[in-house]
């Protein structure tokens, strides 16, 4: 069983790297396999609304960190977003790549095991948390919590290491996960089915 875990702040070594850094530690504790992985910070794209993506086997024109990462989609079976609070939202950076990568993409993530970690100094962390949570309830997905909304809290890494609640929340969040993930597998060895989707209907809002 394998969990990524995305970076989406500026600082590699940073406050959100420090909480996915938890998550991953207590994965792996779990013996479930993960992989960190940090955007950086050259700009990328947000979504142009091309479609292109939808009738290239899932592929993004733009040759990014999007199309790298939706090439190791289907080989994991969960995922953690992290990402700074910049303005009380998430990053541009992780908003620019998530509208890409779930555009359309319901089916490559349905199932599968969602969490989301925020890192801030002060305030506006809830919203970030809740606008990084949409992408995975909108794609059949399983949005795992812990023992506090998932927050970190530090202008850097030394002060988020202080925060000692927030690392915490981290590792119950990890234990969550795994958890999750041992009962997904232990269902699919013992013949229970995945929940199966109707067909979508889609209703726009026109008259
Ligand atoms: C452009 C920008 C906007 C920010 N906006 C907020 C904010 O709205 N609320 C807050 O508490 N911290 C804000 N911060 C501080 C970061 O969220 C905080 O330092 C974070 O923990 C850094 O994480 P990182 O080391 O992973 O980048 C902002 C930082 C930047 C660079």
């Amino acid at each position: 069983m394998k969990v990524l875990l995305v970076n989406g702040g500026p600082h590699q070594d940073g406050c959100t790297n420090l909480a996915l850094k938890e998550v991953a530690k207590t994965l792996q504790k779990n013996e479930i396999e993960t992989e960190i992985i940090w955007l950086g910070v050259k700009p990328i794209s947000g979504c142009i609304g091309c479609n292109t993506c939808l009738k290239n086997d899932n592929k993004c024109f733009m040759e990014d960190e999007v199309n790298k990462f939706i090439e190791k989609v289907k080989d994991a079976d969960g995922f953690v977003f992290g990402s700074p609070v910049h303005f009380a939202g998430a990053s541009g950076q992780i908003t620019s790549f998530l509208d890409r990568v779930f555009y359309g993409r319901g089916n490559l993530f349905a199932g599968k095991a969602y969490a989301s970690v925020v890192s801030c100094r002060r305030g506006g962390a809830s919203a970030a948390f809740d606008q990084l949570n949409k992408y995975a309830l909108m794609s059949n997905m399983y949005v795992i919590g812990s023992s506090y909304w998932n927050q970190i809290h530090g202008n850097n890494k030394e002060e988020a290491m202080k925060d000692l609640e927030g690392l915490q929340t981290m590792r119950n969040l990890g234990e969550n996960i795994a958890y999750f993930l041992k009962c997904v597998n232990f269902a699919r060895q013992n013949g229970i089915k995945r929940a199966e989707y109707e067909e979508t209907i889609r209703t726009n809002f026109i008259r």
